[in-house]
């Protein structure tokens, strides 16, 4: 195993400039001067404007590299879009800590996505989900155009699925059309299949089509991630029994639970928006499935390995994709796919999913510890000198000193501040 300044081990890592951090990256990525640019400044404002509607500026966040990820046997470099501080950190930590046993391993299903028709005024639900089924041939062709990219990658509708469902409204059948969208998110391809087919389901059916759009609840989409933790690298025994108490807590209380995937969304959705996917998707997706039981729960399970030492497990849905919209028309976006190794839709799950383990990993494990604000303060108190209006060497000077007098408070960064300029 690769485990020197080499891979994604870069030791130091953190302690470097900013632009030294980038130089070895762009060593490591062979990233051109033009996609070093497109990470240091993101979004041109031309291209803004052609994204949203109303465009007046851009918002943007710091993009930070988690290192020592090992996913399926291969090394990974991992940039991460996230305000919240300690999260790279963390991530990077629980990261280099898996290696000691293999890093992650993970496993992405076949990029099928749901789109649902809903079906109203339906006569005979029974006879309707028979014929629709039947035809099921005829509405591949309608929807599998051989001249599509994605058809011609083995992509396309491959089945369907019915639900009754019984609603305040009444009775409705929804059709559930199942699309294979390859290195696609494929919010726009299952929508097209939906509304083109509509009309088919209406008359197989004999009832009224009213919603036709795709099911963030991507469960045929799931990816799953393992690791093992060493009990001696994590802290002994103790620490293995608080972060299995922990989650226990977690799977018992949706109280907990919703803190608790919030950590795994810490580090899940910083992949998903540094490669300009989208975070809303995986979001609802990733709750909902959490609820699957009728009860939220944790999207982690841990246990004892027989050799005593800990495994994580994430389970989760996630649509993302390497091709087509802003992963596409983001140059950092594109930029970071290229440090990543510009994975397949599948590979980039893996990773995502790898990092949302680690980063629950980490907070479970300082929760169980010293706690987390000890990790945070360093960084809160910068971010108090800042907002006292610290300057250059100054903010450095004030956080130290509001950590070393453990009161991190604006008033008082104020005052010390004051002092600092009075000298
Ligand atoms: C903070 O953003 C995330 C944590 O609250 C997650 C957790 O409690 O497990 C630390």
């Amino acid at each position: 195993m690769a485990d020197e300044a080499s891979g994604s081990r870069i030791p130091g890592f953190h302690k470097l400039t900013r632009e030294e951090r980038l130089r070895i990256l762009a060593q490591r990525a062979h990233l051109t001067a033009e996609e070093q640019r497109a990470l240091e400044q993101a979004l041109p404002l031309p291209l803004a404007t052609q994204l949203i509607e109303n465009v007046v500026g851009q918002h943007a966040l710091p993009l930070g590299i988690a290192t020592n990820f090992l996913v399926n046997g291969k090394d990974v470099l991992v940039p991460m879009c996230v305000e919240e501080s300690s999260v790279v950190a963390a991530a990077s930590h629980a990261a280099k800590l898996a290696r000691a046993h293999g890093g992650f391993t993970a496993h992405a299903d076949a990029p099928v996505m749901i789109g649902q028709v809903q079906l109203l005024g339906v006569p005979d639900p029974g006879a309707a989900e028979q014929r629709i089924r039947a035809a099921l041939p005829d509405l591949q062709r309608m929807a599998n155009p051989p001249d599509s990219t994605m058809v011609r990658m083995g992509g396309g509708l491959k089945g369907l699925e019915f639900r009754e469902l019984d609603t305040v409204r009444g009775p409705m059948l929804v059709v559930h059309l199942l699309v294979d969208v390859r290195d696609a998110m494929g919010a726009n391809a299952v929508n097209t299949v939906a509304e083109g087919l509509a009309p088919v389901l209406e008359e197989l059916s004999g009832g009224r089509a009213n919603l036709r759009i795709l099911s963030n609840l991507a469960d045929r989409r799931l990816v799953r991630v393992k690791a093992v933790f060493d009990v001696e690298e994590l802290g002994g025994e103790r620490v293995v029994e608080n972060i299995l108490d922990a989650w226990a807590f977690a799977d018992a209380d949706p109280y907990r639970a919703a803190t608790h995937n919030k950590g795994v969304m810490n580090g899940l959705d910083a992949v998903v928006v540094a490669t300009g996917n989208d975070w809303r998707a995986t979001e609802a997706g990733a709750h909902a499935f959490a609820a699957r039981s009728g009860r939220y729960r944790s999207l982690t399970r841990y246990r004892r390995t027989e050799q005593g030492h800990l495994e994580g497990e994430l389970v989760v849905p996630l649509a993302l994709g390497t091709v087509g919209g802003a992963t596409k028309l983001l140059p950092s976006a594109q930029a970071a796919l290229k440090v990543l190794g510009n994975p397949g839709a599948q590979q980039l799950a893996c990773i995502a999913a790898s990092v949302g383990l680690a980063q629950n990993l980490a907070a479970l494990r300082a929760l169980g510890d010293e706690g987390i604000q000890k990790g945070h303060m360093a960084l809160h108190a910068s971010n108090i000198a800042l907002l006292a209006g610290a300057q250059g060497k100054e903010v450095e000077e004030v956080a130290r000193r509001l950590v070393a007098e453990g009161h991190v408070r604006l008033a008082r960064a104020k005052e010390v501040l004051a002092g600092l300029r009075s000298q």
